[in-house]
């Protein structure tokens, strides 16, 4: 463990996308450093599950709240779920997210609709919900997972790179206009993760292998490590971090290599 493992006791998270992939390891952490949490994602039985092993590897409480980000009927409902379970509401990761490799030539309305409404409007509904529920009256924390897509311009990813500028730029406007209510709002921007969905789409087959050794720390980041500055950043330590998105990618964007192209 890299902090104390109490800097977060007594706090309660709800994470979407925490089902899988980078957001179940942001969860674990959390759950690690005291909170409980709530996680969310379309597929209920795999959240069931997972909240199940959360709960053993951490000793903390899990709590599955099935949830298309896309209907703020449904987020609604799981927040409310997640306050009545425990009480209260500290902070906010939103992680939920869709992506695939696809030209812009060939991108069907559809597909370019539903990355951006996964992404970028489940951002807004979660932390507009979490707003009016909760974090205009207590404060809190907001965390949006980003990407550095957009920071140039990235190949077969018009899609994905649109929803996580979209995403940037909330965090900039809810920092601003949240930030004396006490609501901490900052994004984390992975580089490329080891072991994920986000990666076996985007880098199948022998792509990753090429694309590693261009990475200036010479390898793809690992979940633990986003993880890690999730909690720096949910922890009164990033007190002075708002409407920032924190890179965490080993210098990977600063090369603009593509992954393929
Ligand atoms: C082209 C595709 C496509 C593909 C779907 N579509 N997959 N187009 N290539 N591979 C199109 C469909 O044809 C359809 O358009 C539209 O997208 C919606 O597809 P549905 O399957 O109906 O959508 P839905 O069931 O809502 O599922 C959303 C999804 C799916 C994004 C398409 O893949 C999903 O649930 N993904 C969640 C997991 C995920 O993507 N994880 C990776 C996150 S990683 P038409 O026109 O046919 O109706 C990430 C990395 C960022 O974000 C950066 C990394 C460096
Ligand atoms: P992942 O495991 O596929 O995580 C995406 C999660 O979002 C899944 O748990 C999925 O659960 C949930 N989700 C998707 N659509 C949803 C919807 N409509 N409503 C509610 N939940 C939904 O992928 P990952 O690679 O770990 O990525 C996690 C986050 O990191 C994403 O925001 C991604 O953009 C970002 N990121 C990843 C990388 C990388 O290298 N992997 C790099 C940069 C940024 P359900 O299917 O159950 O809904």
């Amino acid at each position: 463990m890299v902090f104390r493992d109490d800097i977060l006791a007594g706090k309660v998270a709800f994470v979407t996308g925490g089902g899988s992939g980078i957001c179940r390891g942001i969860a674990e952490a959390l759950m690690k450093h005291g909170a409980n949490v709530a996680i969310a994602g379309r597929k209920a039985e795999r959240l069931e599950a997972t909240a199940r092993e959360l709960e053993t590897s951490t000793g903390k409480r899990c709590l599955a709240t099935p949830c298309d980000v896309r209907e703020p009927t449904e987020v609604e409902a799981a927040l409310d779920r997640t306050l009545a379970e425990f009480g209260r509401l500290d902070i906010v990761v939103n992680g939920a997210a869709g992506n695939f490799l696809a030209p812009a030539s060939q991108l069907s309305y559809n597909g370019f609709r539903t990355v951006m409404a996964i992404d970028a409007l489940g951002t807004f509904n979660v932390c507009r919900a979490a707003f009016d529920r909760y974090l205009r009256d207590h404060g809190g924390v907001i965390l949006n997972i980003s990407a550095t897509l957009h920071y140039t311009a990235t190949p077969l990813q018009i899609h994905a790179s649109a929803a996580k500028a979209a995403i940037d730029s909330m965090t900039k406007s809810f920092a601003l206009e949240w930030g004396r209510l006490g609501i901490r709002v900052n994004g984390i921007a992975p580089g490329p993760i080891e072991g994920t969905e986000g990666m076996s789409r985007l880098a199948p087959g022998d792509v990753a292998e090429k694309h590693r050794a261009s990475v200036p720390i010479g390898r793809y980041g690992r979940i633990d490590e986003i993880a890690n500055v999730a909690v720096f950043m949910a922890s009164d330590a990033a007190s002075l971090l708002h409407g920032t998105t924190v890179v965490a990618d080993g210098g990977a964007w600063l090369t603009g290599t593509p992954l393929e192209w």
